[in-house]
């Protein structure tokens, strides 16, 4: 029997290149959008049954190749000014292929008004797939674990310590591999169950940086220290990043630290059937990228 076929845009990203995996291992039919083939190739070790495809957003020529055939989308853009008009393309390549389900990949909070300028810029990208008149479904994932290795993974390495402005405030940080897991699930499903639906994704908990740090250390087998940033010297910290990004940092850090990241919702459980990985299960499988220099 034919499975439908799903393309993924911005396929070797962190929740791409996990729901490549989480697909493939299911059996269905992978296409990745990779931004270059040669990038992209390493999937290809993941499955070699994935199916890659150039999808460069500022090459539109890339995309009716990209959508021709493809039965359901799971839409990621990267974290830039550009993601409403990225998004917005993506969309319009979606209707013109006559896909069946387009999922996106947005935030927590992402409906909050007049909310941080992360959520406005995925708020507004879910507005226009909602008007698009395709059956859709829209993810919205809190903050990823692996931000850890991602952004901090040298400071814990050097110097045993995460230097963040989050003061006390906890978030319900969740596994690519959990968003994944739901993505998988939804476009395993059937469209119609899903129409319209906005899925908060988190963790089982949330964690003050404090607890983060002790986990990671219990991971690596080695102490780690959480070093409070204040706002300038965040900022600071950012120097020579765009100033869009500074802002857009500093925010979604400030929310954070008064708490609006914390919400623990039930929908990832429902979806894939089991609780939320959790940050020492993640910790200990990645221990290695933090342990000391
Ligand atoms: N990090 C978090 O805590 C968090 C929380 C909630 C929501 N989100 C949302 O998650 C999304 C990012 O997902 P992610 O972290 O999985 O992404 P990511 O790891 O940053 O990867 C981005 C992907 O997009 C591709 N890409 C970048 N520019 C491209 C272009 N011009 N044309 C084609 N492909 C391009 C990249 O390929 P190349 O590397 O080859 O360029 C890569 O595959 C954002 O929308 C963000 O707002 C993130």
């Amino acid at each position: 029997m034919k499975t439908d076929t799903i393309l993924i845009t911005g396929a070797t990203g962190t929740v791409g290149s996990e729901l490549v995996r989480a697909l493939a291992n299911r059996g269905a039919t992978v296409r990745a959008g990779v931004h270059s083939v040669i990038k992209g190739d390493r999937l290809k070790h993941l499955n070699p049954e994935v199916q890659l495809v150039e999808l460069a957003f500022e090459r539109p020529e890339t995309l009716v190749p990209a959508f021709t055939g493809v039965d359901r989308v799971f839409l990621i853009t990267p974290f830039s000014p550009e993601q409403v008009a990225v998004a917005r393309q993506l969309i319009d390549a979606a209707k013109a292929a006559g896909v069946k389900q387009v999922v996106k990949l947005s935030a927590l909070g992402a409906e909050a008004e007049p909310g941080i300028q992360l959520g406005r810029w995925h708020r507004e990208a879910e507005q226009y797939l909602a008007q698009s008149g395709l059956s859709y479904a829209i993810v919205r994932p809190s903050s990823f674990m692996q931000n850890f290795i991602t952004y901090h993974a040298d400071g814990i390495r050097q110097q045993g310590a995460i230097y963040l402005p989050l003061g006390q405030g906890r978030l319900s940080y969740i596994d690519a591999q959990d968003i994944a897991a739901a993505a998988a699930a939804i476009l395993l499903d059937d469209p119609i169950r899903h129409h319209g639906r906005a899925y908060p994704l988190t963790g089982s908990e949330a964690l003050s940086t404090d607890e983060v740090a002790r986990i990671i250390g219990q991971a690596a087998g080695r102490d780690v220290r959480y070093v409070d940033l204040p706002e300038d010297a965040a900022r600071q910290g950012m120097q020579g990043a765009p100033q869009w990004l500074v802002d857009a940092m500093m925010e979604l850090n400030a929310i954070g630290k008064a708490g609006y990241a914390a919400t623990v919702a039930p929908d990832l459980e429902r979806l894939t059937g089991r609780p939320a990985r959790t940050f020492a299960e993640f910790a200990q499988d990645h221990r290695t990228a933090f342990a000391a220099a």
